[in-house]
């Protein structure tokens, strides 16, 4: 495939060039380059960036597939410019032991318009034997150190610390002191920390003290944690059972806190925490959650137009740190030799989000009527078009592979 006049971001310079895909792989990428027999996509002069990787995604397949399954949440990663995601463990069975992950890769073959990984989860019921198993089978080892959706909460000490010795790499669902605690253990075991998620700007200084004394910690903020906040939930009645979610979402201060830290460095990625719930289920009763994979690159482009963050950090947050952090071969760069994974973006067009047709089951989006910092045109995983102008083509996903 050969995608014409595409403008891309090279070390925080625009740049107009053409780029070759042969063999999944981006080959070249230079200014006019003329080959005959490709399949030819015209950019038309429109930004093209790596496409993203996200790290936090609930797909709930299998056990809660009314709310979401491996399909239908793929293809909201298409429409959102999502080519990699993570799926994290707490879908029922959760995925605790090596045979319960096995099954789950067999159950969801072929069925990701997109390439996706997952991360094992640690039990309270201590299964350090399985995590050893499993170490170069999945990203991390999930541990859920506060309440949330699902039933993973661990809270024994002594476990904890096995769960930690027994990984290579562990995230964390981890707020307030509970940060605090989970960089004791990183510094205790020195494993490599994700903590999910960070919506505090105390937190971020937990982080940004880790980080000064040379731990391996890294950080993830949500789209929902930068753009909503506590005036969003009182706003209404419907809103405050939408927008509930945890970590819940905070203060006005707290966004600008993240906003920072993740424009200075302290912050390493932008994950969704694409948590999908059916809108009944929200306004029944307090369900925590929100879908996020289809809007969040569009809705990150505003922060862009804000002179919040670069477009350069931008692709630094959603597609090189993830994908450098997790160890996830070949992705995250628009580069030769990396896969041909692409997403080309219309910046001019900043229609709101509106009652449109939604992708995802969940059906809703935290950001109606918000407006779009642009609108993504086509996606391409691999050197194949899977989106484009609302329509799909083909499932061509596949399990990633980690360094
Ligand atoms: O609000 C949340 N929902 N937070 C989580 O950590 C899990 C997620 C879910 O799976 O619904
Ligand atoms: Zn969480
Ligand atoms: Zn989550």
């Amino acid at each position: 495939m050969l995608v014409k006049n595409c403008k891309i971001i090279e070390n925080g310079i625009e740049k107009k060039v053409d780029i070759l895909i042969e063999n999944e792989k981006i080959t070249k990428i230079e200014a006019d380059i003329d080959i005959k027999d490709k399949e030819i996509i015209d950019a038309d002069g429109n930004l093209v960036l790596p496409g993203i990787v996200d790290l936090h995604t609930h797909m709930r397949e299998p056990g809660l597939s009314h709310k979401e399954d491996f399909t239908t949440g793929s293809m909201a990663c298409a429409r959102g410019g999502v080519t990699t995601f993570i799926d994290m463990p707490n879908t029922v069975p959760a995925v605790t032991s090596e045979k319960l992950l096995d099954e789950k890769k067999e159950l969801l073959k072929n069925k990701s318009y997109v390439d996706y990984g997952f991360n094992f989860g640690g039990s309270r019921n201590d299964n350090s034997d399985e995590i050893k198993k499993v170490v170069n089978k999945v990203a991390v080892t999930k541990i859920f150190l506060n309440v949330s959706t699902g039933d993973m909460l661990v809270t024994d000490d002594t476990i904890i610390e096995n769960i930690f010795e027994s990984s290579k790499k562990v995230a964390v669902h981890a707020e307030g002191d509970m940060v605090k605690k989970a960089i004791e253990l990183c510094r205790k075991y020195n494993r490599s920390l994700y903590l999910c998620h960070l919506s505090t700007a105390k937190e971020v200084e937990y982080l940004r003290e880790a980080k000064k004394e040379g731990l391996e910690v890294y950080g993830e903020v949500t789209p929902h944690h930068l753009f909503l906040n506590t005036d969003n939930v009182n706003a209404s009645e419907r809103n405050r059972m939408l927008l509930r979610t945890k970590p819940e979402l905070k203060d006005k201060s707290d966004n600008d806190a993240l906003w920072n830290a993740l424009r200075d460095g302290i912050i390493d990625t932008v994950g969704t925490d694409h948590a999908p719930h059916l809108i009944e289920e929200k306004l029944r009763k307090l369900t925590f959650g929100m879908p996020s994979v289809e809007n969040s690159l569009e809705i990150m482009l505003n922060g862009v137009k804000e002179n919040k963050i670069t477009l350069q950090r931008l692709i630094e947050v959603m597609c090189t740190n993830p994908a450098k952090i997790m160890g996830i071969k070949n992705k995250g760069k628009l580069e030769v030799g990396y896969d041909g994974d692409l997403v080309i973006v219309d910046l001019e067009d900043n229609s709101y989000i509106k009652e449109e047709k939604r992708i995802t089951k969940a059906n809703w989006t935290p950001y109606e009527d918000f407006k779009r910092g642009g609108k993504i045109i086509t996606t391409i995983l691999r050197g194949k078009k899977i989106y484009s102008n609302n329509k799909f083509y083909g499932i061509y996903g596949r399990e990633i592979s980690y360094e």
